[in-house]
């Protein structure tokens, strides 16, 4: 039996997974964002691991034979965050997330004192990023600056509270632009762009690897076995790619969470960053993958609920009924409610509705909606390809994978098949405790399968004619709502 830990944005989530690929049970804490300025976007990584604990405990409740049985912990996270800790190992203040984006100015600074930095780093420097959000604290926060011992990522504060070690993995070291992405590596070039050395940074180590054995306080904590295997887990994407069974070149899948990420493995490091798309480490040695970035995804629709007073789920059923004429005259949504990554690296830009009339409803406000975002995975599907990434098939996770007319409205936008696999929408944690598997010596081939199909979608040709025109429209907002 393994355990794997989800720390999301919004949840942490954790699974229990036996040696047949069954799900044994899940548990879900929710999380508060905190958003102390326009554009700023903050968790206390204490409450990470609280949330931990309050998850396991209901699972050992609700599962109490199985969770006597667990043999190791695999972790999967939220990339980019920094945690900040003094020599003592407290947090400074809290973590600043992935989607804030204080840190624009710094990004195009650093670009321009080294310029080799985005090819070592598989990405241009975006402010979601780890190291820009440090130069920004250098600035802004001096004191706070002055007393940084270790910068650690969300998952892995939650590491250091298990086995009491300071360690990253690869895949989300790569989210921290301090890692020489081909190398596998810190970069001493790239740290000391943000003031900082290796000894600031954890030691690294493979997903499917052994990080430490789970600490005799832990154990207590969680009413597991001291010494059990922590794997080195992986970012979210990466950890949800395993989760997926998405580990050999051409595989893929696309996510539909807070943020929209449509990733691909990729034969090798192949970075291209003019294309704003991020080439990082695998969670498994020596693979790389590449991914587009969109910071708002099933977000849009929850800010459409609370903006409409209307739950999502009558959101999603009222868009899926609208006729056809009125989906075609529908107002046109960007959903740039935090700035966007890719393809657009543009932390300033917002969201707008084109095209509202006297006819706008709720119902035509949610279509635009899901639309709109399914454009944004148009564009980050066209940057992919720009790098040289083909996709013909992806596999859909995330809240938003629960939609069989969002699935549908995906793979007649993108012009891909789209598969969902029904409890797949625990991407995260099921792939954090398959890494914990493979570091219990579990063998790759029997681990990393991909979980049974639920249904298939391809595209509809009538859907793209509609759809089409509308992606033309939406493109061409976009250097508008810039001017
Ligand atoms: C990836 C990214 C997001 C977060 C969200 O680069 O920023 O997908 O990992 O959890």
């Amino acid at each position: 039996m393994y355990l794997g830990l989800d720390i999301g944005t919004s949840e942490v989530k954790a699974v229990l997974l036996d040696t047949h690929q069954r799900l044994i049970g899940s548990a879900g804490v929710p999380l508060d964002l905190q958003h102390p300025a326009p554009g700023f976007s903050e968790q206390e990584p204490t409450r990470w691991w609280a949330a931990c604990v309050q998850a396991c405990a209901q699972l050992r409740e609700t599962h109490s034979k199985a969770w006597a049985a667990v043999r190791g912990i695999g972790l999967s996270g939220q990339m980019h965050g920094a945690v900040l800790l003094d020599a003592a190992r407290q947090v400074i203040r809290p973590a600043i997330l992935w989607n804030d984006t204080r840190s624009h100015q710094e990004c195009a600074e650093m670009m321009a004192v080294h310029q080799g930095a985005a090819q070592l780093a598989g990405s241009l420097i975006m402010p979601g990023f780890t190291s820009p959000k440090l130069a920004w604290l250098r600035k802004h926060e001096p004191q706070n600056y002055s007393r940084i011992a270790h910068v650690l990522l969300p998952k892995d504060y939650v590491r250091l509270q298990l086995t009491g070690d300071i360690v990253s993995d690869m895949s989300d070291a790569s989210g921290t632009a301090w890692l020489d992405v081909a190398k596998r590596d810190w970069s001493d070039e790239l740290l000391a762009l943000s003031g900082l050395a290796r000894s600031h940074m954890p030691r690294l180590v493979e997903g499917s690897a052994s990080s430490g054995g789970l600490s005799a306080v832990a154990a207590k904590t969680l009413g597991l076995s001291a010494g059990i295997v922590v794997a080195g887990g992986g970012g979210d994407n990466a950890a949800s790619a395993m989760g997926m069974g998405v580990a050999e070149p051409g595989q893929g899948f696309l996510s539909l969470g807070t943020s929209g990420v449509l990733f691909l493995i990729t034969p090798g490091f192949r970075p291209n960053p003019p294309s704003a798309t991020h080439a990082f480490c695998h969670a498994l040695p020596d693979r790389w993958h590449q991914m587009s970035v969109m910071l708002s995804a099933a977000s849009c629709l929850q800010w459409a609920s609370q903006l409409l007073e209307r739950p999502v789920a009558e959101l999603v059923s009222l868009a899926t009924a609208l006729p056809v004429a009125r989906q075609e005259s529908a107002p046109i949504f960007l959903p740039y409610l935090s700035g966007e990554r890719t393809p657009h690296n543009n932390a300033q830009v917002r969201g707008s509705w084109h095209g509202l009339t006297h006819d706008t409803d709720a119902a035509t406000l949610a279509y635009s909606v899901i639309e709109g975002v399914s454009f944004g995975l148009c564009d980050g599907l066209a940057a992919l390809q720009a790098a040289g990434c083909e996709a013909t098939q992806l596999s859909l996770v995330g809240g938003g994978s629960r939609s069989v007319f969002w699935a549908q409205l995906l793979a007649s936008s993108l012009d891909v098949n789209i598969i969902t696999h029904g409890g797949a929408a625990v991407g995260g944690a099921l792939g954090a405790a398959r890494l914990a598997w493979l570091a219990d010596g579990g063998n790759l081939s029997q681990v990393c399968i991909a979980p049974p199909i639920e249904a298939t979608y391809q595209p509809i040709d009538s859907q793209r004619e509609l759809l089409l025109p509308r992606l033309a429209r939406f493109r061409a907002h976009y250097p508008r709502i810039t001017l």
